[in-house]
């Protein structure tokens, strides 16, 4: 990889910049990605990982080291008070589906956020980047063919040096108080929340790491939370108390901590260790008015910030990336318009509008259900929590030819977080897995989830009527960033002979045209999957695909703003 002329900056490298710079660099796009901090922190923080994230995190090539370092989403145990050790009650979290074949991952995990942010690292290690520590951006300007970075480092003998640095794109990944979205001008609208709490890592003893451990003394602002991590000994803290004066006494020493456990709990057989790391956390209710501006955007908590209650932070702000990766990729390599980056807030911003109404009601359901005595409404969460489907079916790049008239897109009635009794499959959609599929040519057994990738689209041909013209119409598409995957119908055989370079699945097990069904069924035979796990395009034919890919790679503006040397490869 070109790293001596990077194209892209990445600003900030917590789970939002590290899932982007991995996408970038997986694509083969030089870039730098640089952290203020002068050490990774050490956190749990946002520790839940949501089943669409763990599929994104399967795309990356990342699911099978996520998986070893965490533990799954416990049940919370309720203590009767006083007394603090008999069980009022025990509440699970999130129901445990049974594995669905189109949905692998049916169950959230917990890792924390300092470890998944490391396993990310090493696959950037791995690409040749590294994240640039004690070096922080301190402003940029930008003109219609790049960006220019104001960057300062400082030396481990804290010396400052200064640096002007040139690029195509800069991404804002730094954090709800990032210099980005400030600069940019965004608007960040909504309201700080008036719920405090304290929030941290501590070592402790005296506890079984098999549920989350819960009190609530009488006053409903009052609750420990000491939950168990994949860390042996180590526990997630989460502590409010009626009166925010108390936070900086409480976490001023471990003594003093210790105290209120005592007081809380009404125990003395839970003894903190130490302390790894105790901040107030404040978090308020806000989002930008949209997420770039030119060739500058902004992904994560610079984006939006929200309660953490029914968990969608760190998991909205990798989506965020993702959705964002594959299209500055293509932009960078010079087969798509700038125009197509609009679309990145497009199809977030509506995602995001949901995503905030849907956790301040969450947040007032749990106030109530604690304030009532009701334990189980109190931690009751939607199954829409779990972002699978989520969608974007409104955005202006997608073709769907099931839907009459898709250019009036505008028209689709937008509900980002999609609906349990909709079943339709949509452009727009969650692309579903599909295991048991059997590749004709070598015997080998695969999924749809280990054929999608962050670095092309992925076309499906499910039974076509015009096989050798649909295969030609994808030789249209700029070189690499299409894969043509003929589905057989269970039993199917090849007719023909197909070039090397399209893979033969027969749908061993019958899922894929289960998952598709809908698709086949009204006679749509193409379903074009986005390096973002999204369905880009639904088509009959021919005619469908090149609309999509005209949208996609249509190069009337592509020079706008571009560098004048540059040239399609
Ligand atoms: C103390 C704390 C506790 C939290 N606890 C929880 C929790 O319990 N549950 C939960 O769901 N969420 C929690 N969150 C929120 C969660 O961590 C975020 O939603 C998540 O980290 C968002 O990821 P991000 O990559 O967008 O931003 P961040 O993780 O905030 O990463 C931004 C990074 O950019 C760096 N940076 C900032 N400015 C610059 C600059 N000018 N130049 C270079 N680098 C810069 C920062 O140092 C930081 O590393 C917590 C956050 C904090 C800070
Ligand atoms: C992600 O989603 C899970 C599952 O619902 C949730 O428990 C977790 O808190 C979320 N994580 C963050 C950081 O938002
Ligand atoms: C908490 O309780 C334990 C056990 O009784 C006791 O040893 C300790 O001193 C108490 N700590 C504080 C700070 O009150």
């Amino acid at each position: 990889m070109d790293t001596l002329n990077p194209q892209v900056l990445v600003v900030g490298s917590g789970p939002a910049g590290l899932v982007l710079a991995l996408s970038l660099a997986q694509n083969g796009i030089p870039l730098r990605i640089i952290e203020k901090r002068s050490e990774f922190h050490q956190s749990q923080r946002g520790a839940g990982v949501q089943p669409r994230s763990i599929e994104l995190y399967n795309f990356l090539g990342l699911y099978d080291e996520i998986k070893a370092g965490s533990i799954p989403l416990l049940p919370v145990r309720n203590y009767k008070l006083p007394g603090g050790t008999e069980v009022e009650s025990v509440v699970t979290l999130a129901a445990s589906i049974d594995l669905a074949p189109d949905v692998p991952y049916p169950n959230p995990l917990m890792i924390g956020q300092d470890h998944a942010e490391s396993i990310l690292r090493s696959h950037l290690a791995k690409l040749g980047i590294q994240v640039e520590r004690s070096t922080e951006l301190v402003s940029f300007q930008q003109d219609l063919n790049g960006v220019t970075a104001e960057i300062l480092k400082r030396s481990d003998d804290d010396k400052e040096i200064r640096e002007t640095a040139r690029f195509d794109f800069l991404v804002g990944a730094d954090g709800a108080r990032g210099v980005s979205r400030k600069q940019l001008g965004l608007t960040f609208l909504g309201e700080p929340t008036s719920h405090h709490s304290l929030i941290g890592d501590v070592f402790v003893k005296g506890l079984t790491a098999d549920v989350f451990h819960n009190w609530r003394p009488s006053d409903s602002k009052e609750m420990l939370v000491l939950r168990p991590t994949e860390i042996e000994g180590l526990f997630y803290i989460f502590l409010s108390t009626a009166n925010p004066a108390d936070y900086q006494k409480i976490s001023a020493s471990k003594e003093n901590l210790q105290a209120f456990i005592n007081a809380t709990t009404n125990r003395d057989d839970i003894i903190i260790e130490s302390i790894r790391t105790l901040a107030e956390f404040r978090p308020s209710v806000r989002m930008v008015n949209k997420f770039g501006e030119g060739r500058v955007f902004v992904v994560g908590d610079a984006a939006h910030v929200h309660s953490p209650a029914g968990g969608q932070g760190m998991n909205s702000s990798i989506q965020d990336s993702f959705n964002l990766a594959w299209k500055l990729s293509l932009v960078c390599r010079k087969v798509s318009p700038l125009s197509i980056l609009d679309t990145y807030s497009d199809e977030r911003l509506p995602v995001i509008q949901d995503m905030l109404a849907k956790t301040v009601e969450v947040h007032k359901k749990m106030l109530q259900g604690l304030k009532n005595k009701d334990v189980q409404a109190a931690w009751d969460r939607p199954k829409s929590l779990n972002q699978l489907r989520v969608n974007c079916r409104w955005s202006s790049i997608l073709v769907d030819e099931q839907v009459e008239d898709h250019e009036g897109a505008k028209a689709i009635a937008r509900d980002a977080y999609g609906s349990e009794t909709d079943d339709q499959l949509r452009a727009g959609d969650r692309a579903p897995d599909a295991p048991g599929l059997v590749n004709i040519r070598s015997n080998e057994k695969t999924s749809l989830f280990s054929i999608f990738k962050p670095t092309y689209h992925t076309a499906l041909l499910l039974n076509p009527p015009d096989l050798p013209a649909l295969i030609e119409a994808f030789t249209h598409w700029p070189s690499g960033t299409v894969k043509v995957v003929m589905v057989l119908p269970q039993g199917g055989s090849l007719t023909m002979d197909l070039p090397e370079y399209v893979a033969v699945l027969e749908d061993r097990e019958g899922h894929a045209y289960q998952s598709y069904k809908k698709i086949v069924n009204g006679g749509f035979h193409v379903g074009m999957i986005r390096p973002d796990g999204v369905i880009g395009g639904i088509a009959r034919g021919t005619k469908g695909v090149d609309t999509y890919q005209k949208k996609l790679f249509a190069m009337k503006f592509v020079f706008l703003g571009q560098k004048s040397s540059s040239s399609i490869d």
